[in-house]
């Protein structure tokens, strides 16, 4: 980290450090930047553009995206200002025809007074993204990270879509549901039936669920466990079959699964 630096975002003065982003800055003062393909952890990207700001350095202003830009000395960030505005009332009407089942493309679109949308909507009745994607690209980030490529961008220009290779259930997929849980427009399905995991959203891949051996409960996919213990060197049989609650009594209490197992 190098040595901190002052910049100012809408006028108000701020100590930051260089590694640091705009967004990231602005979020920690608790300045509001709609940023919807951002997420702590991973390399920014700047594909929803929501998080444009005018940005002033010397005599140069422009209009950028503040998740990718890093602060410098002396930089003026404005957040709000009209044009700003007027660019992101442009992407959240293009958001509300391209996903117009989106409840937060709704809720921030409102923010801005923009309830209609000029552009004509896309509504697929067996769109296994629920109408409600953006093409953020969070979820094939978020799969890359965990060491898999189990979905992609498929088709081109307005046919662009995010699923599994030529629509198959995927042989990568671990189940692990991070996708799901990041994506900001809640468009992705996952459903737990019986002993199975049901990746809706991704050509319904299907995935056997592991029951713990101390509390009986279905708690993850047997990929997704087997994937985890191998990145982390471990082989050890009883972590495989115990959820994480039971994994931590078992450890905490330095006794065997095996005799908690007879006692109950
Ligand atoms: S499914 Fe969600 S995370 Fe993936 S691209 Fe669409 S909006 Fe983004
Ligand atoms: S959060 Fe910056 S472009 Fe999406």
């Amino acid at each position: 980290m190098g040595d901190s630096v002052v910049i100012k975002i809408n006028n108000k003065e701020i100590k930051a450090s260089p590694d640091q982003t705009v967004l990231k800055v602005a979020k920690m003062h608790g300045i509001d930047i709609p940023a919807l393909c951002y997420l702590e952890g991973l390399e920014p990207y700047g594909a929803c553009r929501l998080c444009l700001v005018e940005v002033i350095k010397g005599t140069k202003t422009g209009i950028t995206t503040s998740c990718t830009l890093k602060v410098q000395k002396d930089m003026e960030v404005l957040t709000d200002t009209e044009a700003v505005s007027n660019y992101r009332k442009i992407l959240l009407e293009l958001y509300l025809a391209k996903a117009p089942n989106s409840e937060i493309i709704k809720e921030i679109a409102l923010k801005y007074g923009v309830t209609e949308t000029r552009f004509s909507k896309k509504i697929e009745p067996q769109d296994p993204l629920q109408n409600k994607c953006i093409l953020c690209g969070l979820c094939i980030r978020v799969c890359e990270s965990m060491g898999v490529t189990a979905i992609s961008y498929i088709g081109r220009g307005s046919y662009t879509r995010i699923n599994t290779p030529y629509l198959e259930p995927s042989q990568d997929c671990t189940g692990c549901g991070a996708c799901a849980k990041v994506c900001p427009t809640e468009a992705i399905k996952i459903e737990d039936i019986g002993k199975k995991r049901i990746m809706i959203s991704w050509s319904k891949t299907e995935l056997n669920l592991k029951q713990c051996m101390l509390c009986g409960k279905y708690f993850s996919t047997g990929s997704f466990v087997e994937h985890v213990l191998k990145n982390a060197g471990q082989t050890d049989e009883e972590l495989k079959n115990l959820c994480s609650d039971c994994r931590r009594k078992f450890f905490s209490k330095k006794i065997t699964a095996l005799s908690i197992f007879k006692k109950q």
